[in-house]
C-alpha cells in the first residue's frame, strides 16, 4: 500500500475558534509547535507560556482515575468494570459515573481521562473483555455516550479509545484487523460514530493494532482513510487523535495519516525528525498547525489555556472521596448484578440463621481487571465484610475457600521472612550503582516487587535477600519470576536466571506484570521445622523506555496446606449445616487482564467441582460468578439461584449484601451472550495468523451469530430476570421513518423512529425493567443482514401491579446498511419487524413498519 498523497483539506478550520487558535499557533516557530505534539513525560502534554498553555495531564480510565503515580496515598475510587456498568443498560447511570470520574480527575490534577472504550466484545477470550461494554454496537455507544457526557459536563475531557478494531491483545501492536467495508461501518465504526455524534468527545486514542479495510492497510496511527477521511472529514471530529502509548513508530506516515499527539514523551518519532520532514516538504506545515490547534482546543476545553471559557479548577479541588461517591459505586455494583436463574426463589434471602460463604473468590474477590485500567484503592469491601456488616449479629457467617483457583503460589509473606542483618521482618533490598557500591537499602514485608522503582537514580543492580522461615512440616513450593536479567537462588542453588541484559517492551511483553516463573519444592520433615532457607536474588534494573526504570520481581511461597479435595469436602460440610450456602466463583488476576488473551473459557482451578458438590449438599445455594468475561458454567441448570456478579469494584461486599438482603434489585441484563459450550462461540480465539486477525464472521458478532446459526446459548444477550415479572402490553410506532437514501454522519436524536412500549409489573415488588427493542430487516432484502439487531431500549420502573410506558428512540441508522459500492448509507425499502421484550430471545410484542 502506498502512502496517500498529502493534502490539507482537514486543516480548513471552519469555526471561529479555529481561526483564533490558528492565529496563536502561527505566532510560534516550527520547533515550538512540534514540541507541543509529543508528551512532556509519561502522562502530560508540555506547557507553552507564550500561548498561555498550561500542561494537560492525562490518566487511565475506565474503572476510575488512576492518577499519574505521584500521590503517596492511593485514595482512588474504583468503580465496577465497564461491562458491569453496561449490564445496567442505563445511560443516566453511566453519566453519573462519568461525573464521579470527573471529580476524581480534578482531585488528582487530571484533565483528560483515557476512557471510555468503544471496542466490541468480538471474542469472549479477549483479555480486555471486562473493559469493553458489550458485544453490541448500540449498547456500547449509549453507555460510552453517558460516560463522555458526565466527564465533559465537568470540563474533564474524555479520550475515546481505541480507534478502531482493537478487540484482542495477542501480539497487539503487530497485527492488522482485516475487515470488510460493510462490517467496519455497521459494526466496528458504528459505536465511535454514534458517540462522536451524540457526545462530542474532546479527544480520541488510536489503536495499537492496524487496519486493513480492503482499501488501505496501515497501523491505526497512520491510517489516512480512517483518521483523516472518516474521523476528521466525514464525522467532523475536531479534537486531537492521541497515539496509544508507544504505538507511534514512524514520523512522516503518522503525521500525514492524521495522528496529532505522540504519547508518551519526551522521546518518540516526531520532535526533530518531524521538524526536518516539514523543512524538506514531506509534511506540510499547515498540517502541523492543525495538530497544534487541536491540542489547544483540547487545552481550552479543560481550562488549561489562558483565555479559555472553561473554568480552571485544576488542582484546586482537593476534597477526598465522599460517602456519596461510595453510595453511587455501591448502587452500580448492586444494580448491575444479573439474575441468570432463580428457580428456588431464594432472593432476597429468607430469614436465615446461618450462611456458609464459600469459594476462592469469596475469600479473595476479583474487584477489577488488570493492565492500564488498574486503580489503586485504599478502601475495598470484600464479600465477607459486606455480608457481615449487613446481617444481624446473631446470623452465623462462616467462610470456606473450597480450593485455590490460582495457579501461582502467593507472594512471600513478610511475617515469615527475616532480614539477614537482623533488622526485623521482610525482604531486604540493597541498591547498587554501576561499580557495585551500595547506595541505598530498604526492607519490605512482601515478595511482591513488581514494577518497583523507589530506588536512587544511579541504581544499576538490586539484590534481594531474606531468610525464609518454613514453619511447618510438609511440602513448600518457592517460585520466582522476573523481568530482565536476574539470578535467583535458594541456599546458594540457582533456581531461575537470565543473563541477557535487556529492556522491557511495556506494550507487547507482559513479562513485567506476569513474568514466567521457575520454582523449587522443599520438603520439611517432621522435627525439622522450623527450617530456614536463604533466598537471594541479583537483579539488573530494566529500562522500559518512556515507562521508566524499575525491577519487576515476584517471590512466591506456597506453604503446605489441605488439598483442593480436602477444602471442597470442608466447604460441603459447612454447606450441609448452614441454612443457605453462597458460593462465589470466578476469575482472578491470572486470568483477566490487558496484555494477553485467555486460552479458554473454563473457570480456573477446581471451581466446577466445588459448585456441584455444594449444590448437591444444600438445595438452598446461591452461586455468584465474579468475572468480567464469559466463563462456561456446565452446572448452571442444577443451581437453584445463579447470579452474575461482574468485577464489581471497591464496594463489592456491600453491593452483594444489598442484593442478597433485598435492599437493591439485581436488575442487570447481560450485555453479551453467555455460551453453553465452547464449540458454539462464533469467534473463539484472537490469535493473528501471519500478522492478520481476520474478522471473518463479518457482521455476525455476538448474538447476531447465535441467531444466524440457530444455536441456543446458556443465557442470551439481554437476559436478566431481576426480581419481578413483567407483561408487555403494547408496542406502538409513533413516527414513520424517512424514506429514501440517507448519507453523511449520524445526526443523533431527531431522526429515526419513536416508539412506546407499555409494560406492567406483574410481580410483588417495585422493580426496574430494561425494555429492549429489536429490529428485523425485510427478509427479501438484496443483502445479507443479521436476523435481528438491538435497535433501542429504555429503562423503566414500576411498583407492583403498576403499568408504565417506555419511550424508545430508534435511530435511522439502525435501519440502514452501508452500501460499499455507493460508499454511503441507505435504508433498504421493505417491511421491517420491530420486536420488544425482555431479552434477544424473549420477545413479547411485534409490529411492522414499511419503508417505501
Ligand atoms: C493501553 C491504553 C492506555 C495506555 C496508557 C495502553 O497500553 O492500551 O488503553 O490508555 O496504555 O496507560
Amino acid at each position: 500500500m502506498t502512502s496517500p498523497a498529502p493534502h490539507v483539506q482537514d486543516t480548513e478550520l471552519a469555526a471561529e475558534d479555529g481561526a483564533d487558535l490558528l492565529r496563536r499557533v502561527r505566532a510560534l516557530d516550527l520547533e515550538a509547535k512540534v514540541r507541543l505534539l509529543t508528551g512532556g513525560d509519561l502522562w502530560s502534554l508540555p506547557a507553552e507560556p507564550a500561548l498561555g498553555l498550561r500542561s494537560v495531564v492525562m490518566s487511565d480510565g475506565p474503572q476510575g482515575v488512576r492518577g499519574t503515580g505521584e500521590e503517596a496515598d492511593p485514595t482512588g475510587l474504583l468503580a465496577a468494570a465497564p461491562s458491569a456498568l453496561a449490564a445496567t443498560w442505563d445511560r443516566d447511570l453511566a453519566e453519573h459515573v462519568g461525573a464521579l470520574f470527573a471529580a476524581e480527575a480534578r482531585r488528582k490534577g487530571v484533565h483528560v481521562l483515557l476512557a471510555p472504550l468503544a471496542n466490541l466484545q468480538r471474542t469472549p477470550v479477549a483479555g480486555r473483555h471486562f473493559e469493553y461494554w458489550s458485544e453490541d454496537p448500540q449498547l456500547t455507544a449509549v453507555m460510552a455516550t453517558g460516560v463522555v457526557r458526565g466527564l465533559q459536563g465537568a470540563n474533564v475531557a474524555a479520550c475515546l479509545k481505541h480507534f478502531v478494531a482493537n478487540e484482542s491483545e495477542t501480539d497487539r501492536t503487530r497485527y492488522r484487523s482485516k475487515i470488510d467495508e460493510r462490517t467496519l461501518r455497521e459494526v466496528y465504526l458504528a459505536p465511535f460514530e454514534q458517540v462522536i455524534a451524540e457526545a462530542r468527545p474532546w479527544s480520541i486514542m488510536s489503536a495499537y493494532s492496524g487496519l486493513d479495510d480492503g482499501v488501505e492497510s496501515a497501523p491505526a496511527a497512520e491510517h489516512h482513510r480512517l483518521l483523516r477521511s472518516i474521523l476528521k472529514g466525514e464525522w467532523g471530529f475536531d479534537g486531537p487523535v492521541i497515539s496509544d502509548w508507544a504505538s507511534a513508530r514512524t514520523t512522516v506516515e503518522t503525521a500525514l495519516g492524521g495522528l496529532d499527539v505522540v504519547m508518551p514523551g519526551p522521546d518518540g518519532p516526531w520532535g526533530d525528525l518531524l521538524v526536518q520532514a516539514v523543512r524538506e516538504g514531506r509534511v506540510p506545515e499547515a498540517l502541523v498547525d492543525d495538530k497544534v490547534v487541536r491540542v489547544l482546543r483540547l487545552a481550552r476545553r479543560v481550562g488549561q489555556l489562558a483565555g479559555g471559557a472553561a473554568p480552571d479548577e485544576g488542582a484546586a479541588v482537593t476534597a477526598r472521596p465522599s460517602s456519596n461517591s461510595y453510595a453511587l459505586l455501591r448502587q452500580v455494583a448492586a444494580q448491575s448484578v444479573v439474575v441468570l436463574r432463580d428457580e428456588a426463589k431464594l432472593l432476597p434471602l429468607p430469614n436465615v440463621r446461618s450462611i456458609a460463604l464459600i469459594g476462592p473468590n469469596a475469600v479473595r474477590p476479583y474487584l477489577q481487571g488488570g493492565g492500564s485500567a488498574y486503580v489503586p484503592t485504599a478502601r475495598t469491601v470484600g464479600y465477607e465484610e459486606g455480608l457481615r456488616a449487613a446481617l444481624p449479629a446473631d446470623v452465623t457467617l462462616s467462610v470456606h475457600r473450597g480450593g485455590d483457583a490460582r495457579m501461582l503460589p502467593p507472594f512471600i509473606d513478610g511475617a515469615y521472612a527475616e532480614d539477614p542483618h537482623g533488622d526485623g521482618l521482610g525482604i531486604r533490598a540493597d541498591f547498587l550503582d554501576k561499580d557495585g557500591t551500595r547506595i541505598g537499602t530498604v526492607l519490605r514485608p512482601t515478595g511482591d516487587w513488581g514494577g518497583f522503582e523507589a530506588f536512587p537514580a544511579d541504581t544499576h543492580r538490586v539484590t534481594l535477600r531474606t531468610r525464609l522461615v518454613l514453619t511447618e512440616p510438609g511440602l513448600h513450593r518457592l517460585e520466582f519470576g522476573c523481568a530482565g536479567r536476574h539470578r535467583f537462588a535458594v541456599d546458594g542453588i540457582l533456581v531461575s536466571y537470565e543473563d541477557a541484559e535487556r529492556g522491557v517492551d511495556m506494550v507487547l511483553d507482559s513479562s513485567h506484570s506476569r513474568p514466567r516463573t521457575h520454582g523449587v519444592d522443599i520438603t520439611v520433615e517432621e522435627g525439622q521445622a522450623p527450617l530456614q532457607v536463604r533466598v537471594t536474588a541479583d537483579l539488573t534494573v530494566v529500562d522500559a523506555a518512556g515507562y521508566g526504570r524499575f525491577i519487576s520481581a515476584h517471590l512466591r511461597h506456597r506453604r503446605p496446606g489441605p488439598s483442593a479435595a480436602d477444602e471442597i469436602a470442608e466447604a460441603v460440610r459447612a454447606a450441609e449445616s448452614a441454612d443457605v450456602a453462597v458460593v462465589i466463583v470466578g476469575t482472578n488476576e491470572e486470568v483477566e487482564s490487558e496484555g494477553w488473551d485467555r486460552t479458554g473459557l473454563q473457570l480456573p482451578g477446581h471451581q466446577d467441582e466445588l459448585v456441584r458438590a455444594v449444590v448437591a449438599a444444600n438445595p438452598r445455594t446461591v452461586v455468584v460468578v465474579n468475572a468480567g468475561a464469559p466463563v462456561l458454567l456446565p452446572w448452571a441448570e442444577q443451581v437453584p439461584t445463579l447470579l452474575w456478579g461482574w468485577l464489581p469494584g471497591q464496594e463489592a461486599g456491600h453491593a452483594l449484601a444489598d442484593v442478597l438482603t433485598g435492599r437493591t434489585e439485581p436488575a442487570g441484563r447481560l450485555p453479551w451472550t453467555l455460551p453453553a459450550r465452547a464449540e458454539d462461540v462464533p469467534a473463539p480465539h484472537a490469535r493473528p495468523t501471519n500478522g492478520v486477525v481476520a474478522y471473518q464472521e463479518g457482521l455476525y458478532i455476538g448474538y447476531r451469530a447465535w441467531d444466524r446459526a440457530g444455536l441456543r446459548p446458556a443465557y442470551p444477550f439481554g437476559h436478566g430476570l431481576g426480581w419481578s415479572t413483567w407483561s408487555y402490553e403494547s408496542l406502538v410506532v409513533h413516527q414513520a421513518p424517512v424514506s429514501g437514501e440517507l448519507s453523511g454522519p449520524a445526526t443523533g436524536a431527531g431522526d429515526g423512529l419513536n416508539l412506546t412500549v407499555e409494560v406492567v409489573n406483574t410481580g410483588s415488588r417495585p422493580a426496574r425493567e430494561v425494555v429492549q427493542v429489536y429490529l428485523e430487516p425485510p427478509a427479501d432484502g438484496e443483502l445479507d443482514r443479521p436476523v435481528r439487531t438491538l435497535a433501542g431500549f429504555a429503562v423503566v420502573k414500576a411498583g407492583p401491579g403498576e403499568r408504565t410506558t417506555a419511550d424508545v428512540h430508534i435511530r435511522q441508522r439502525a435501519l440502514q446498511i452501508w452500501d460499499p459500492q455507493a460508499s454511503q448509507w441507505r435504508t433498504p425499502p421493505g417491511r421491517y419487524r420491530l420486536l420488544t421484550g425482555r431479552s434477544s430471545r424473549d420477545l413479547r410484542r411485534i409490529t411492522e413498519i414499511t419503508v417505501t
